[in-house]
């Protein structure tokens, strides 16, 4: 079993990443093998809408995308963090989402070859907003719930957590424990 982890905050080790690591701990402690994808220590390019990875599946980027494909084809689970940035997700997050485009056909069927490890995976959701309402943060979660409704994902857990300065959700347990929660979600399977 192996849960990837997602961090979509250029902040390393601000909100999205203490929770995601919350999450993280949860998955290892549920029994998987963890790893930590930090996309803005990474090169991804923007999609380009080329139609190129139609064919194969393969983007004509040649960036960090084809080895974080890759995690994301062998993980049974993957659950992003990042924060809310002017009612949105952050600019590392969108670009890496948008390269999913690689996964799938010209009609949005998944490529032949990587239907078996896609169909259906699990996918987590955290995200932090400066408002005290965490549901500020709902435009991201209606992004990846549309996602994973049309592509056949299971979006299987949301965390929405609120926190403005660097490191502040550390005090904030409530977020913390339902982080925890979510990561050993993604292990233990679900009637
Ligand atoms: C460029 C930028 C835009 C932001 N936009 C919003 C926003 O629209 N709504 C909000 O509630 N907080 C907003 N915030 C605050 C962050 O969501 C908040 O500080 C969050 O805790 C950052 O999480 P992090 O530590 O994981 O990076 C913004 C922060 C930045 C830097």
């Amino acid at each position: 079993m192996k849960v990837l982890g997602i961090l979509g905050s250029p902040r390393v080790n601000g909100n999205s990443d203490i929770l995601l690591d919350q999450a993280l701990a949860g998955a290892r402690d549920a029994g998987a093998e963890v790893e930590k994808v930090v996309l803005s220590k990474k090169k991804i390019a923007g999609c380009l809408d080329c139609g190129k990875c139609n064919e194969k599946g393969i983007c004509v980027h040649k960036d960090d995308m084809a080895e974080i494909q890759q995690k994301i084809l062998e993980a049974d689970a993957v659950i992003h963090s990042g924060p809310l940035y002017f009612w949105a997700m952050t600019s590392q997050l969108k670009a890496y989402l948008d390269r999913w485009c690689a996964f799938f056909d010209e009609n949005w069927e998944w490529q032949k070859s990587y239907a078996p490890k896609m169909k259906g995976k699990k996918i987590g959701l955290i995200t932090v907003c400066g408002d005290p309402n965490p549901s500020t943060s709902d435009p991201i979660v209606h992004s990846f719930k549309s996602t994973c409704e049309f592509t056949g994902l299971n979006l299987y857990g949301v965390v929405k957590a609120s926190a403005s300065k660097k490191g502040e959700i550390e005090g904030n347990e409530k977020a913390k424990k339902e982080a925890y929660q979510i990561g050993k979600k993604a292990v233990i399977k679900q009637g």
